[in-house]
């Protein structure tokens, strides 16, 4: 059964979950039936019910109605059709807000956010805390033993329009969490690094929330509250886990992530998850877009490793929020959805069932369209809930990926800090750098924190670990020491868990895997390009940023490639060292992708590998295998609008096409193959 590891099976075995958010308070009761009716046509198995609900639940306050949702719940039950119940928590109505206004949260002027769209409330308002438990606990009572529930769902997208709040029920809490991190105020001077710009606080009564300030404020303080934010919210999860617990043990729980959300450290969250899911949004005008949106799910696939995962929000087609709406190409839906499905996922749901008549997200597109059954999404949809109708062969089978990308939230949070020497070094940026030419390569990575079991990987990509802590990196150290292999870049090492430098040449505690002595570092001009030579007289570039290393010494690491141009030709850029049984090659600049390509080239891992099967791909062609104890599965995906091939080297069975596949396999525009082997 999947989801085993709670008690009710949530899904037979090998069943994939399809469906996406129901929202019927927004139509008359006659069109409920024709829902069902057309969701069991399109193959839908679960709906995501009461995710902005509250003020149709609790019209006034401690007045609740909870008639109209129970018969909503009556019909899917009925149809056979699965409910992900969601609390309402993500958007309070109006009553609330006009009679507790100070839930309304704040910004960083002091300005108070309005009541009219949602997200509006201050996740420290003990008015709002108190009235959030209170219709979760009805939504519980009134629904916790209803025959159709299948998943809790708490909240919508935490943290996600309104993350960080400034009023003063805020302000408390944080001084109160800072207390109870620090235990003294000496404790926190200390921490900050107060002594610089006259901030020593004396009490921590004269503390605040970063507020505006005139200019940058203490970066250590930006961090902590960060931390705090993060911890607050995931505070009012936990109550309300706790409440939908108590009242059903036995079904499996989640909350909707957002892939890369900065505000929310998701290894912290997802250990609190039964299942994780994740809401992705590609856009269908940039050409990156297939390339990022596997790394969103690798990300989301590697928050609990131990858990099923699935995608709880895509589109059909269009969203409405970006500033000009490209819709995806015919084809891609399917297309971006298989690669959820060959990246790990247990389902793919959308946002939403029917596109709204009123409201912000009229123009988003839905399952059912405004133009109903006659839009060409329709039949789309409707085709691959045909084919995810299962059980599916591959559907309990594994991603195993040999190399991980070490992130963490904390250092996302400060190696973006202002107190940066290149404000404009963003970790997604390097997270791109180091992860889309291995998946170019079809080499799947994992993500992993910094504080977890390293052994399970052959090999780690260690973006710019600018802040990392002792016990972070002697987990690191102690991998390689055992036999691992790191590929580390610069900005790693800078600082400690309060944003702190680590005095000395640049690396800290990791120092002892960095090849050479970083004395300094040159963020490059815009315009820059620095020439790159490798031992073999080849030449590559790099841009950006360089790392000013001095010559290894005695047993530090070997030079691989100089700076050959500009102001720092000579210096090392690349080098290869040894720490205990492991290697560790160290990037100082950021290498353009041939630069790259020749050190992902020495490390075994990252090169296409055995379960490879020898396919060739062509261009824009995606691969993963999904491996289970008896056949592997290798997913292949064209994400361009023209026909691709697949050359394949090892013949196995194409099980959507359900004929052997040998030799060349013909891929459509966006079409996708399942090659079985073994
Ligand atoms: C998500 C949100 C949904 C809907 C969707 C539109 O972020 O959870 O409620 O707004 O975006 O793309």
């Amino acid at each position: 059964m999947q989801f085993s590891a709670v008690g009710a099976p949530a899904m037979p075995a090998g069943h994939l979950f399809y469906g996406g958010d129901y929202n019927p308070e927004q139509w008359p009761r006659e069109v409920w039936d024709e829902d069902v009716r057309l969701m069991r046509e399109a193959g839908v198995n679960l709906v995501t019910v009461g995710i902005f609900a509250w003020a149709h639940l609790e019209p006034t306050e401690g007045r609740f109605e909870f008639g109209w949702l129970r018969e909503v719940l009556d019909l899917l039950g009925e149809a056979g059709i699965g409910v992900d119940l969601a609390t309402p928590t993500a958007a309070p109505p109006p009553w609330l807000t006009t009679r507790y206004p100070d839930v309304l949260p704040v910004d960083e002027r002091g300005s108070r956010y309005s009541h009219g769209s949602r997200q509006h409330f201050c996740i420290c308002n003990p008015a709002y805390r108190s009235l959030a438990r209170r219709i979760v606990e009805r939504v519980a009572a009134e629904l916790g033993s209803h025959q159709a529930l299948r998943m809790w769902h708490a909240h919508n997208e935490y943290a996600c329009h309104v993350p960080y709040c400034y009023c003063d029920h805020h302000a408390r809490a944080f001084r109160s969490w800072l207390e109870r991190r620090y235990g003294s105020v000496q404790a926190l001077n200390d921490a900050w690094g107060s002594a610089f710009w006259s901030q020593r606080y004396s009490d921590f009564a004269e503390v605040m929330p970063p507020r505006m300030t005139p200019t940058f404020a203490n970066p250590s303080q930006l961090l902590d509250y960060k931390r705090f934010t993060s911890e607050a919210f995931l505070e009012e999860f936990l109550e309300e886990k706790q409440v939908l617990k108590a009242a059903r043990p036995d079904i499996p729980l989640t909350t909707n992530f957002m892939g890369f959300l900065k505000a929310l450290d998701y290894f912290a969250w997802a250990r609190e998850l039964d299942v994780v899911s994740t809401d992705n949004y590609p856009d269908p005008a940039d050409p990156r877009s297939a390339a990022l949106s596997a790394m969103h799910y690798d990300l989301i696939r590697s928050l609990n490793k131990n858990v099923p995962w699935i995608v709880m929000e895509q589109t059909t087609s269009r969203v409405n929020w970006r500033e000009h709406n490209v819709p995806k190409s015919p084809g891609q839906m399917r297309a971006l959805s298989y690669q959820a499905l060959a990246r790990g996922a247990s389902g793919v749901l959308f946002f939403q069932w029917r596109a709204s008549r009123s409201g912000a997200e009229k123009f988003h597109s839905a399952l059912v369209s405004h133009s109903g059954q006659a839009s060409p999404v329709w039949a789309e949809v409707t085709q691959l809930g045909r084919e995810l109708a299962g059980p599916e062969p591959w559907a309990t089978a594994k991603v195993r990926a040999d190399a991980a990308v070490v992130f963490s939230w904390a250092n996302w949070w400060a190696v973006e800090s202002s107190s940066s020497p290149a404000h404009d070094l963003k970790m997604q940026d390097q997270l791109a750098w180091m992860y889309l030419p291995l998946y170019r390569r079809s080499v799947t990575l994992d993500f992993a924190s910094p504080a977890e079991p390293l052994q399970p990987y052959q090999a780690l990509l260690v973006p710019s670990l600018y802040l990392v802590t002792e016990d972070e990196a002697a987990n690191i150290r102690s991998y390689v020491e055992q036999g691992g292999t790191a590929v580390i870049s610069f900005w790693s090492g800078i600082v400690d868990s309060r944003d702190r430098v680590y005095l000395g040449p640049y690396g800290g505690p990791l120092r002892p895997l960095i090849g050479c002595d970083i004395l300094d570092v040159a963020p490059l001009a815009p315009a820059d390009v620095v020439e790159v030579e490798w031992e073999d007289g080849t030449k590559t570039s790099a841009t950006f940023w360089l790392d000013i290393a001095a010559e290894p010494q005695g047993q530090q690491g070997k030079v691989l490639a100089r700076v050959t141009s500009g102001p720092w030709a000579g210096t090392p850029v690349v080098t290869a060292s040894q720490y205990g049984k492991g290697s560790v090659y160290y990037i100082g600049s950021r290498l353009d992708h041939d630069g790259l390509q020749r050190v992902y080239d020495l490390v075994p891992a990252l090169r296409p590998g055995p379960t490879d099967f020898g396919s060739r791909l062509t261009d824009g062609v995606e691969r993963v295998v999904r491996r289970s104890p008896d056949h592997d599965y290798e997913f292949v995906i064209n994400h361009t609008d023209n026909d691709r091939k697949v050359l394949l080297a090892t013949p196995g069975y194409d099980v959507l096409g359900e004929r052997p596949a040998d030799g060349t396999l013909p891929l459509g525009r966006r079409g996708v193959a399942v090659v079985r082997h073994g």
